[in-house]
C-alpha cells in the first residue's frame, strides 16, 4: 500500500544547483552540486584553515569528523549510532573488511562473488588472495546462482546490493541470512544504494557494509567512502591496513600498533578535511526526506522511463529488471551502439553515461529529478534514436571516462 508522501520535492530540488538546460540522469555515478557546498568549502578553508591553522584539527572539530559524518550517513543505511567511518576510496573500504572477515572466519578459503559486481571490488579480492596465499580465492557465479554456491568452503559472501549496469538488486536480507546458516560473512557493498534506497544494514545482519558518498549522497569528485562493521565485530574485527589513526591512542606515538576501539580501528590516515566539510553540507539536504517517500518517487520515476523509451524506442532492449523489488534507482537499456547514443544525449543535454560493452545507464533521484526531466528525456532519446542523429564519427570516440 502506498501512502501520500510526506517530503517535498520541490524543496529538494531548489537545494541543488545544476546547470540550465541540462537534465542529468547520472547521480548515480556523480552526485550534482548542492547550492550550501560551496560556502561550506570556503568557510573551511578561509575561517578553519586560514585562520585557525593546525590548530584546526581540534578547534574546528576535523578529527571527529569521519564518525560525526559516518553517524549522519548511519541513519540513512540503517546503522547502529557509532558504527559507521569516513575515509579513504570505496576499493579500500572493501579491501579492508574483506581481510578483516577472512580473519574472521580462518578454516575457509573462499570469497563467493558474483560475475556483475563492480571490477574494482573483484581486484580487490584478487589482490588480497594473492597476498595471502594458501589457497585463497575469489570464485564468482551469476548473481542468480549466489545463494546456492554457498557452502561451507566459503568465507565470505561480497555482493554489492544494486548492479551498477544493470541496476538489478540483490535480496540483502535474505542472502545474508543464507551466507550465515552456510557459517559465512557477508560484505555488501552499497555505491548503489546508500542514498537510492531505503537500506537497512543492521535488521539485514550484514556484518561489513562499505560504499561511496560522490554518488547519490552528493558529496563531489573524490569524496571519501564509508565503512561500517556490526556491533558484534566491532571489537575484534582486526584492520590489515593498521594506519595511525586506527590506533587505540594515536597521539602516543607508540611504535606498534594497537587496535582503536570499535569502528575506529577502521580509520587509516590523515582525513580528507576538505572532502569532509563538502559532504558534510550535502548531507543537509537530507533534512526531511523520508526514505519511504523517496523509494516511491524513485520507483515512479523508473516506471515511467521504461514506460517512456519502450513506447519510442523499440531498438533499445532493457536491462533492468522490471520487478521494484528486484532494482535499484537506475535504468539501463542495452544496443550495439550505446557508447555513440550516449554522446548523442549528452550532446542534446541529457546526461546520463555507458558502460560497456552495450550499456546505457540512467540514474534517477526525485532529490532533484522530476516527471518532467523524465518525459523530456524519453522525448529526446526517442527524437535521438528514430533519426539515427547518432550515427556520427565524433560520437564513436571514446572518451577516458565513459
Ligand atoms: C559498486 C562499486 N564498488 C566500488 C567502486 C570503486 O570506488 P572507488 O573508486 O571510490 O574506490 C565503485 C565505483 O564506482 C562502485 O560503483
Amino acid at each position: 500500500m502506498t501512502t501520500a508522501p510526506r517530503t517535498d520535492f520541490t524543496a529538494t530540488r531548489a537545494l541543488f544547483d545544476l546547470p540550465q538546460g541540462v537534465i542529468y540522469l547520472d547521480g548515480n555515478s556523480l552526485g550534482p552540486l548542492p547550492r550550501a557546498v560551496p560556502a561550506r568549502l570556503a568557510r573551511t578553508v578561509t575561517d578553519e584553515w586560514g585562520q585557525m591553522l593546525i590548530t584546526g584539527w581540534n578547534r574546528a572539530g576535523w578529527m571527529d569528523q569521519p564518525r560525526r559524518l559516518g553517524d549522519r550517513i548511519g541513519a540513512l543505511i540503517g546503522a547502529e549510532p557509532g558504527h559507521v567511518v569516513l575515509g579513504d576510496t570505496l576499493s579500500i573500504k572493501v579491501y579492508q573488511a574483506l581481510a578483516s572477515a577472512l580473519q574472521m572466519t580462518p578454516q575457509r578459503r573462499v570469497i563467493l562473488s558474483d560475475t556483475g559486481n563492480f571490477p574494482s571490488d573483484l581486484y580487490m579480492a584478487e589482490g588480497l588472495c594473492r597476498t595471502l596465499g594458501d589457497g585463497y580465492r575469489l570464485v564468482t557465479v551469476a548473481p542468480e546462482a549466489v545463494a546456492d554456491a554457498l557452502d561451507d568452503s566459503v568465507a565470505v559472501m561480497m555482493l554489492t546490493e544494486v548492479d551498477y549496469r544493470t541496476g538489478r538488486r540483490h535480496d540483502m536480507a535474505a542472502l545474508t541470512a543464507r551466507a550465515h546458516q552456510a557459517g559465512a560473512l557477508a560484505i555488501w557493498d552499497l555505491a548503489h544504494s546508500a542514498g537510492a534506497l531505503p537500506v537497512q544494514v543492521a535488521a539485514g545482519g550484514a556484518d561489513f557494509a562499505v560504499g561511496c558518498t560522490y554518488k547519490y549522497l552528493n558529496s563531489g569528485p573524490g569524496g571519501p567512502a564509508f565503512i561500517y562493521v556490526a556491533p558484534r565485530h566491532a571489537d575484534t574485527a582486526l584492520p590489515a591496513l593498521s594506519g595511525w589513526l586506527g590506533h587505540e591512542a594515536p597521539f602516543a606515538f607508540d611504535p606498534h600498533y594497537r587496535p582503536g576501539a570499535g569502528i575506529d580501528r577502521m580509520r587509516v590516515g590523515t582525513p580528507p578535511v576538505l572532502q569532509l566539510a563538502a559532504l558534510e553540507a550535502a548531507l543537509d539536504v537530507w533534512q526531511g526526506v523520508d526514505m519511504g517517500d523517496l523509494r516511491q518517487a524513485s520507483l515512479a520515476l523508473t516506471d515511467r522511463f521504461i514506460a517512456g523509451v519502450e513506447a519510442t524506442c523499440p531498438d533499445l532492449r532493457l536491462a533492468t529488471p522490471r520487478d521494484h523489488a528486484a532494482r535499484g534507482s537506475q535504468v539501463s537499456f542495452r544496443h550495439p551502439q550505446g557508447y555513440a547514443i550516449m554522446q548523442a544525449l549528452i550532446a542534446r543535454g541529457v546526461i546520463g553515461d555507458f558502460r560497456a560493452p552495450d550499456i546505457l545507464r540512467f540514474g534517477f533521484t526525485p532529490l532533484y529529478i522530476g516527471a518532467q526531466d523524465v518525459d523530456a528525456a524519453v522525448a529526446v532519446l526517442a527524437q535521438v534514436m528514430a533519426q539515427a542523429l547518432w550515427d556520427k564519427p565524433e560520437y564513436r570516440i571514446r572518451a577516458a571516462v565513459t
